[in-house]
C-alpha cells in the first residue's frame, strides 16, 4: 500500500491505474470505515481511501482541532483490509488559496443543517475536490451520515458526476451504538447510557412499522425521554426518505433521524423503516 500527500504525486500513481474506488474519511479509523473499504473492494477495482480532517466543514467552536489524527495507525488498519493507496493531502494541497467558491447544498436548514450552518456546503466542496483529484469510478460513503449521503447524491446527480456512489450500512457496537469516530469523546458514564439514542429509534421504527402516524407526538414522547436521562436533543425526526422532509402521508418511504448531545459529545443516528 502507498502513501501520498501531494496531488501531483498522487495524480502520477493514479495515471497508471485504470477505474479507482475511492473511500474519502477524516481519519481516526474504526470498523466502521473498514467496511466502507470493504464495500469498496467489492467493485472489483484498486481502492484509494483519503484522509483529510477538512477544516470546512466544521463550526466555530466545533472540534476540528481536537480531532483525533492517528495517521500510522490508519495506515495500519487500511493496509490490513487491502487498501491499494492512501491519499491524506496537506491543508495546503487541498485549499491552495481561500475557498471563495462552495458548493450551496440544499436543506441546509434542516436537520443537522439547521445546528452545524455551513457544515454540509463544506461536506459537498471538499467531496467535490476529493473527486476532481482521485477521479475514482466508485465512491463509498455510510449511512451513519443519512443526511450527508443524502446530499451528496444529490451533488452528484444535479452536477452531471460520474461517478457510483456505493452506500454502506451503519457498523455498530454490540450494545447498538453506531461506530464513530466522536464515540471516543464520550466518558465512561455516557458511553453507558449512549446506546439509549438507537434503542429510541428501534422504538419509533417499531410503532411505526405497527402502523403508528402520529409522527409528532412520537417524536417528542422520544424527545422526552432522552432528555430526561441527561442528553440535550438537537432534533429527533420522522422524514421521507426520498426527500428528507417531513412526510406528507403514512405510506410514504421513512426514515427516523436523530442528533443528540451527552456533554460535549454530538451522536447523530438513523434507523430506515
Ligand atoms: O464522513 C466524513 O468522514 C466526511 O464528512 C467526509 C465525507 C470524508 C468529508 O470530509
Amino acid at each position: 500500500m502507498r502513501l501520498v500527500h501531494g496531488v501531483g504525486q498522487l495524480r502520477q500513481v493514479l495515471a497508471g491505474e485504470g477505474h479507482v474506488a475511492l473511500v474519502p474519511t477524516m481519519g481516526n479509523l474504526h470498523a466502521g470505515h473498514i467496511a466502507l473499504v470493504e464495500r469498496a473492494r467489492t467493485a472489483g477495482q484498486p481502492v484509494v481511501a483519503s484522509i483529510f480532517v477538512n477544516p470546512l466543514q466544521f463550526g466555530p467552536g466545533e472540534d476540528f482541532q481536537r480531532y483525533p489524527r492517528t495517521l500510522a495507525e490508519d495506515c495500519a488498519q487500511l493496509e490490513a483490509a487491502g487498501c491499494d493507496l492512501v491519499f491524506a493531502p496537506d491543508a495546503t494541497e487541498v485549499y491552495p488559496e481561500a475557498q471563495t467558491f462552495q458548493v450551496q447544498p440544499p436543506l441546509a436548514g434542516e436537520l443537522c443543517g439547521a445546528y452545524r450552518p455551513g457544515h454540509f456546503a463544506g461536506v459537498c466542496t471538499v467531496v467535490l475536490k476529493l473527486f476532481e483529484m482521485v477521479r475514482p469510478r466508485y465512491a463509498v460513503f455510510g449511512k451513519k451520515d443519512y443526511q450527508q449521503l443524502f446530499l451528496l447524491k444529490a451533488m452528484a446527480r444535479q452536477f452531471n458526476i460520474d461517478i457510483e456512489l456505493l452506500e454502506c450500512e451503519t457498523r455498530r457496537a454490540e450494545d447498538g451504538l453506531a461506530l464513530s469516530s466522536r464515540n471516543g469523546y464520550l466518558s465512561c458514564a455516557d458511553r453507558a447510557e449512549a446506546p439509549r439514542l438507537y434503542a429510541e429509534l428501534n422504538r419509533i421504527a417499531t410503532a411505526l412499522r405497527s402502523g403508528a402516524s402520529n409522527f409528532s407526538e412520537i417524536e417528542a414522547a422520544s424527545t422526552d425521554r432522552l432528555t430526561r436521562h441527561g442528553w440535550q436533543v438537537d432534533y429527533l425526526s420522522v422524514r421521507d426518505r426520498h426527500t428528507l422532509l417531513p412526510p406528507v402521508s403514512a405510506e410514504t418511504t421513512l426514515v427516523v433521524l436523530a442528533a443528540a448531545r451527552l456533554g460535549a459529545t454530538r451522536l447523530i443516528d438513523n434507523i430506515e423503516i
